[in-house]
């Protein structure tokens, strides 16, 4: 039953599924002592300054924030060497793929990304009564001949998430050009770097190779992974100043609050410490790939803070199993489960029940 006349859109909508947090799974399974393993989460505590500077916006939190994050646009348009009009912020980069949709996208306009990837895209783009139009993955990977035939004169938007979640694997930024010069200029490419600090500098970085010869490319990035600023809710987008015009106009007034906008200033101003951590989680990336190798796993090129175990129909039974022993992961039922790389000794953790549960012919192609 719905109460009111719910739009059809909203009411067909299937909500938005967060990973897990550990309380749930602990009482769920009665169990302590549980890790999450399910978000993408940095584990590793915020550097000092951003916990000061957080602090001390609080103190002023009976005021609005200043709505345009003006400080925080040209603290980020200088240190990208681009002009404060092409910067916009938002709630989270999510905030900003939801506006980019409500943008864009008209009932019975379609947007492509392709599939598996970020969930929160089919969401945004089905309030809107948008189509996802979802080209499948190839060996987990992007084919982007698929995604550029999948686009019609009803395409508003591309979506392509680089290094893409779940599966971790990254595009270039000379394919994802090939693609755009092989599109009607109209369409909008948004690239979500989410997990950019994490991903090998070879596959190019879209905002200098991208964002100034095409006015229809978006980036857009977080403060949530490598900065460890998830529960801020800050992230960025970098365009032509029209389309930032365009997606400003609705932006959520004061979304990015004074905490977030405090705690990015604080954490550009850190970028070293921050490096030290997204160090750490690199080289903890490497052993996690490097053990499941070594014990006959072929995953998947991991580019971003996670790794990704295609178990195909086994997904549901080692994700429920892992979880009652306390390993929180995230499971995309009948395709695979992702974990997020943490500290080594939640790591150490997850490797040595993963060993006991799930073998590497238990992986799919
Ligand atoms: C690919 C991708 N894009 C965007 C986001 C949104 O992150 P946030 O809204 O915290 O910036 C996520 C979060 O998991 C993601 O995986």
């Amino acid at each position: 039953m719905s109460v009111g006349k719910v739009r059809p859109s909203v009411a067909a909508l299937a909500a938005y599924r967060p990973g897990k947090g550990t309380k749930q799974a602990e009482a769920e399974h009665g169990i302590e002592d549980a890790i999450k393993l399910a978000s993408n989460e940095n584990p590793y505590d915020p550097v000092p300054a951003v916990l000061e500077a957080v602090t001390a916006a609080s103190a002023g939190v009976n005021r609005y924030a200043d709505h345009r994050a003006l400080e925080l646009r040209q603290t980020l348009a200088s240190w990208l060497g681009v002009e404060a009009e092409q910067v916009a912020v938002g709630c989270g980069s999510v905030g900003l793929i939801q506006q980019l949709c409500l943008t864009y996208v008209d009932p019975g306009d379609e947007v492509v990304y392709p599939w598996i990837s970020f969930e929160a895209y089919p969401v945004c783009v089905k309030m809107m009564g948008g189509i996802g139009v979802c080209p499948p993955l190839v060996n987990h990977a992007f084919d982007m001949d698929a995604v550029a035939a999948a686009v019609t004169n009803k395409t508003k938007l591309v979506f392509l998430a680089t290094p893409n979640n779940p599966t971790g694997t990254a595009i270039s930024t000379s394919q994802i050009a090939t693609l755009v010069d092989s599109i009607p200029d109209d369409v909008m490419v948004v690239v979500d770097e989410a997990y950019r600090e994490f991903c090998d500098p070879k596959f190019g970085d879209p905002v200098q190779d991208l964002v100034s010869k095409y006015p229809n490319v978006v980036v857009t990035r977080t403060f949530s992974k490598a900065y460890g600023l998830a529960g801020l809710r800050v992230g960025y987008a970098v365009a032509h100043p029209d389309v930032v015009a365009e997606i400003d106009k609705i932006l959520l007034p004061f979304a990015v609050n004074a905490a977030a906008q405090a705690g990015a200033l604080a954490a550009l101003s850190s970028l070293d410490q921050i490096q030290v951590k997204v160090d750490a989680l690199l080289a903890e990336r490497t052993r996690i790939v490097s053990t499941l190798t070594t014990a006959g796993w072929d995953l998947p090129d991991a580019q971003a803070n996670f790794i990704y175990l295609p178990l195909g129909e086994r997904t549901a039974q080692v994700g429920l199993e892992l979880e009652k022993r306390g390993i929180v992961i995230r499971p995309f039922p009948g395709e695979g489960i992702r974990v997020t790389v943490g500290t080594p000794a939640e790591n150490d953790r997850f490797l040595t029940n993963l060993a006991e549960i799930a073998q590497p012919s238990d992986q799919v192609a």
